[in-house]
């Protein structure tokens, strides 16, 4: 590392603390969860788990949990989820096995998004969840306390909708058996091994055999890297430029984006240190270099999908046309992220078509001053924040607060890439 480059820590993981959480609260024990990030994703977590029953309370800055040992109390008002797609569809599984009704709301972002997704795997259990003529949220859990195990094959290449079935196999008696689309990030397989559920993962199924209450236990949440990926992003794209991210999550289903700005030309390297066995860890150092476009191949998508936006803004700084595919997915995330990006690019004088599951950048752009229209979308008002410190272009916001969603103080460690 160079003595010069100060390094910069960035929030816990949301997608491991959103889990974290959930198997806290379902947890016999009280757990200790470090790190866990004060962005509004994971509040909300905490809240609807509250009006749930289960007691949170803060002690020198970790986050304990007295673990509810599965008695969840069905909530008196619906429980808002915020803008957190991984709060609702997590939960909604976690009360798909469970005796009680309860109704999941959220923001006018999230009451857009698609919920047939888990509805449908949910009901394999035996659970009926009323959603929205348009298959959206609010809608009322009814759950079935008798739950038996289910095959299930997972259709959407989700984490979220295959997190929300193994959260419904945990108390459901018997055997599941989860195929089809698995290839996603696997936080909820690996953190069941820290909570002591015994679960079978292989490449083509994985296998719970249920009931299991699961093991409180004390987990120190590593760095996000989908956030760090801005800070890196703002350096991988400025020749001589550099950012050094400490203690940063480095899950395998997670790294894609490193990869990604290797190809564009970036130098990465990375120091893992061994030990951290559940979810691995360590250092990301990136220096920016001129860049070459890439082609982001559909098979790619699930394990970059947060950081798509933002693999459009750093191909505005690369020579080429950057394509990717395979992507409809990024039409039903806290924005329709492909017209979002686009439209925000083009504001700032960048060239893009749109596909209907992708785009095409060419660069390098002829950057120029304007206005963002964020939709609200964290990812958006963090992408071109990058833009704006990268190109030196003056680039106004609509919503820069929504980076508190992931990042609270995102502008400041923005700031400190060298
Ligand atoms: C997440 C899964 C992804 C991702 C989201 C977090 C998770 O969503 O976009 O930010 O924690 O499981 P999908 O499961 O919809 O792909």
């Amino acid at each position: 590392m160079t003595a010069t480059t100060p390094p910069i820590t960035v929030p816990g993981d949301k997608s491991i603390a959103h889990r974290a959480l959930i198997l806290a609260a379902l947890a016999q024990g009280e757990s200790r969860l470090r790190n866990v990030p004060a962005g509004l994703d994971v509040r909300s977590t905490q809240r609807a788990l509250r009006a749930l029953g289960v007691r949170i309370t803060e002690d020198g800055g970790a986050i304990v949990v007295s673990g509810s040992g599965g008695a969840l109390v069905a909530p008196g008002e619906p429980v808002d989820c915020g803008n957190s797609g991984t709060t609702i569809r997590l939960l909604a599984g976690v009360l798909a096995t469970r005796a009680l009704t309860a109704t999941l709301d959220g923001d006018a972002s999230l009451r857009a998004r698609p919920m047939r997704r888990i509805a449908q795997p949910l009901e394999a259990f035996g659970a009926r969840i009323a959603l929205t003529a348009y298959g959206t949220a609010p809608f009322a859990v009814h759950g079935n306390g008798e739950a038996r195990g289910a095959d299930v094959e997972i259709v959407v290449p989700s984490a979220q909708v295959k997190s929300a079935v193994l959260f419904a196999a945990l108390n459901a008696h018997g055997r599941t058996r989860v195929t089809g689309q698995l290839a996603t990030r696997d936080h909820t397989e690996r953190l069941f091994r820290a909570y002591g559920v015994a679960c079978e993962v292989a490449a083509d199924a994985i296998v719970l055999d249920g009931p299991q209450v699961p093991r409180a236990c004390e987990f120190d949440v590593p760095g996000d890297l989908s956030s760090a990926a801005f800070l890196l992003a703002a350096a991988a794209v400025v020749p001589g430029a550099r950012a050094v991210v400490e203690d940063v999550g480095l899950n395998p289903t997670r790294i894609a984006f490193l990869d990604v700005l290797r190809r564009f030309g970036a130098q990465v390297e990375v120091v893992a240190p061994s030990g951290f066995a559940d979810e691995p860890r360590g250092r990301v150092e990136v220096h920016g270099a001129p860049l070459r476009a890439i082609v982001v191949e559909p098979g790619e998508v699930p394990g970059l999908i947060d950081e798509l936006p933002l693999v459009g803004v750093i191909g505005a700084f690369a020579r080429g046309t950057t394509v990717v595919t395979g992507a409809a997915e990024l039409r039903v995330k806290e924005s329709d992220r492909i017209e979002t990006f686009a439209r925000a690019a083009r504001a700032i004088g960048v060239e893009v078509e749109t596909f209907a599951d992708g785009f095409a950048v060419h660069g390098p752009a002829r950057f120029r001053d304007g206005s963002v229209v964020t939709a609200g979308d964290h990812r958006i008002a963090m992408a071109f924040a990058v833009a704006a410190r990268a190109a030196g272009i003056d680039v106004r916001l609509d919503d820069p607060e929504c980076v508190a969603v992931s990042f609270p103080g995102f502008a400041g460690a923005l700031e400190r890439v060298a």
